[in-house]
């Protein structure tokens, strides 16, 4: 969260910067098997966020004691290319690209069916090529469509969405000023089907009544990216099946 500022990110008519109402989305577009050598694949544009996802797998986890007899490991490597933001990022992993890899590395796993893949890894690449706040749920959400993509047996789909506080009101999807400047940010990971909360994290204070109307908005857009979800991979399947008959 930013230092006080006097950029007013809301106004007293609940518009944001952007134009946006308080609990309205940036626009998404998610498009499927965008690479040739991945086993599964796709491309995120969640307002300025731009995110490909890579899957491969399942196959042999290697090196062997990696290997878990039960169940499949999922390794998501969430990394940010060195242009994706205002300032260079210096290439490679930091604290914050290894702590979103574990976190996202976990949601993927509540939604995988693992059990029927012992001993096996599925690696997920989460690429983020341009960002502009909420780049781990965009990823989350493009993840999810790309093990879908994949062929891999999920329990349900998993989608990511934040909620914030900015000039004391919650909204929904936090843009870039809102992220720096704002008061507060809750990325969240759901299970749509079982409303099942797989991630959650929160940088600055919420109430106790902030927080149940951020959940109940965030709860209430993920219906929406699901959706969405859903049209890009039905789309992929219509390709397929017209590659099929031809
Ligand atoms: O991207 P997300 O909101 O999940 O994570 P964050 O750590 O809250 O970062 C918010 C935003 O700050 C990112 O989406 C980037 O736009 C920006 N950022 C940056 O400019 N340079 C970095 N090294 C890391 C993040």
């Amino acid at each position: 969260m930013g230092t006080a500022s006097d950029i007013k990110l809301i106004d007293e008519n609940n518009i944001r910067l952007d134009g946006r109402g308080p609990d309205e989305l940036r626009p998404i577009k998610i498009e499927t098997n965008v690479l040739n050598r991945a086993d599964g694949s796709s491309f995120i544009e969640w307002g300025g966020n731009k995110i490909m996802v890579a899957v491969y797998g399942p196959r042999e986890a290697y090196p062997k004691h990696n290997q878990d007899i039960n169940k499949a490991i999922v390794k998501a490597r969430y990394n940010m290319a060195a242009f994706s933001v205002d300032e260079r990022k210096r290439p490679g992993p930091d604290r914050r690209s290894v702590e979103i890899s574990k976190v996202v590395s976990e949601a993927l796993e509540a939604a995988i069916m693992v059990e029927l893949f012992p001993r096996a890894q599925i690696d997920v690449f989460i690429e983020v090529l341009q960002a502009d706040a909420g780049t781990r749920i965009a990823g989350l959400t493009a993840a999810s469509v790309a093990v879908a993509a994949a062929g891999i047996p999920m329990r349900d789909m998993v989608v990511g969405c934040t909620a914030g506080k900015v000039g004391n009101k919650i909204v929904l999807d936090l843009s870039k000023e809102e992220d720096n400047f704002g008061q507060a940010d809750l990325p969240m990971g759901i299970l749509p089907k079982s409303d099942r909360v797989v991630l959650m994290q929160m940088d600055g204070d919420l109430s106790v009544e902030e927080f149940e109307q951020a959940t109940s908005m965030i709860m209430k857009a993920t219906k929406r990216i699901a959706q969405i979800q859903r049209e890009a991979l039905t789309k992929k399947y219509e390709i397929q099946q017209k590659e099929q008959g031809e």
